[in-house]
């Protein structure tokens, strides 16, 4: 896919999630549920959650700064940061202006992408494009959210499901051979009635109205989500696997968007994949929606899972509908 053009991948990872943990028994004090129906329906038992001083770009921060640390390099460095994030702070400046400031990037160009879960994934093509094309030699790339921000507490629904966090890389030239070999994104946007948050944009502003009428919380239609998912996993694997002229025997790790451990066990067995190859870390963090992906990755590097030279398929989905699809030659 990448033919004649710079070999671009990750020369530097970090990851962070907040000290409190939200446990499946604390939830059965909140609304009608229990471990067991968690446990069996979702593979969740414990989310962590940010403290009342905590927004999205000080969890972008932290894995930045680890991020940065483990590249070598610091702010100043930076040519670009992309912040993947459906929670930023405020509505503008966005998150990646506010990390830029904060690490001292006075060079680097930043901004917010927003593609719900999809989004680390449709960061790291952003930004290879960018690097590919000689635009700029390296980038920030981080996926962000704190979902427990917009989630009802009172809704076992949703609540049971979402927790915060943040993972980062730096993206730089890497040897021939290595790096990103292919991308697969897209969209359904006729699906984007099945999970959304309705109020706070310009079509339907804040007012007493739409606090009242709970419309700043996350709504989904499960099901619908889940047969969406379910399809696109295999197929985004199917078709960025094909684009980089590999086949799913050449899969060392798979590392899919952690929202349901039965979305992944139902990938796992379409692509005819044994359980060592396939990174799961959905018990501890919940489905952190745009930093799932990267939280999954990084773990797997610290747990010592990835291997120079290894082929490494990331896929994620969600709000949009979204999905993204990335072959990486760690
Ligand atoms: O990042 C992308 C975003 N989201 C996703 O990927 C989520 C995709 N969807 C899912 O993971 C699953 O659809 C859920 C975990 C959300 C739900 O699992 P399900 O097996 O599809 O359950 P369901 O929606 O069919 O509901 C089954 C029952 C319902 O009761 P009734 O109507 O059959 O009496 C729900 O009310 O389970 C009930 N239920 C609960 N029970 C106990 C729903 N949530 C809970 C709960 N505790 N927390």
């Amino acid at each position: 896919m990448y033919n004649n053009l710079r070999p671009v991948g990750i020369i530097g990872t970090g990851k962070y999630v907040p000290e409190n943990i939200l446990t499946n028994s604390d939830l059965e004090k909140m609304v009608e549920t229990t471990d067991e129906w968690i446990v069996s329906r979702t593979g969740i038992k414990e989310r962590h959650i940010a403290s009342k001083d905590q927004a999205t770009s000080d969890l972008a921060y932290e894995a930045a700064v680890r991020a940065l640390e483990s590249a070598g390099m610091s702010g100043q460095d930076l040519d670009l940061i992309i912040v993947a994030t459906v929670t930023p702070d405020m509505f503008f400046p966005s998150t990646a202006c506010l990390l830029q400031d904060r690490l001292g990037a006075k060079k680097a160009a930043a901004f917010d992408l927003s593609a719900a879960c999809s989004g680390f994934v449709y960061g790291l093509a952003t930004a290879t494009n960018f690097l590919k094309t000689g635009m700029y030699n390296n980038a920030l790339v981080i996926g962000a959210d704190c979902l427990s921000r917009i989630t009802d507490y009172t809704d076992r629904n949703t609540c049971v499901l979402f927790g915060d966090g943040a993972g980062a890389v730096i993206l730089g030239e890497v040897p021939q051979g290595r790096g990103f070999q292919s991308f697969d994104l897209g969209a359904e946007g006729s699906g984007g009635a099945h999970l959304y948050l309705e109020a706070g944009g310009s079509r339907m502003p804040a007012s007493v109205d739409t606090v009242e009428g709970k419309k700043h919380f996350i709504y989904m239609n499960g099901r619908e989500v889940f047969k969406f998912a379910v399809r696109v996993m295999s197929s985004a694997t199917e078709t960025v696997l094909g684009k980089a002229g590999i086949t799913k025997e050449d899969i060392d790790l798979f590392i899919p968007h952690q929202a349901n451990v039965r979305i992944i066990q139902s990938a796992k067995e379409r692509l005819s994949l044994p359980d060592e190859k396939v990174m799961i870390n959905v018990d501890k963090y919940a489905n952190t929606s745009a930093a799932s992906v990267p939280l999954a990755l990084v773990e797997a590097s610290e747990e010592g899972r990835l291997k120079e030279g290894d082929t490494v398929v990331m896929v994620g989905f969600g709000g949009g509908l979204t999905w993204g699809a990335a072959v990486l030659k760690w």
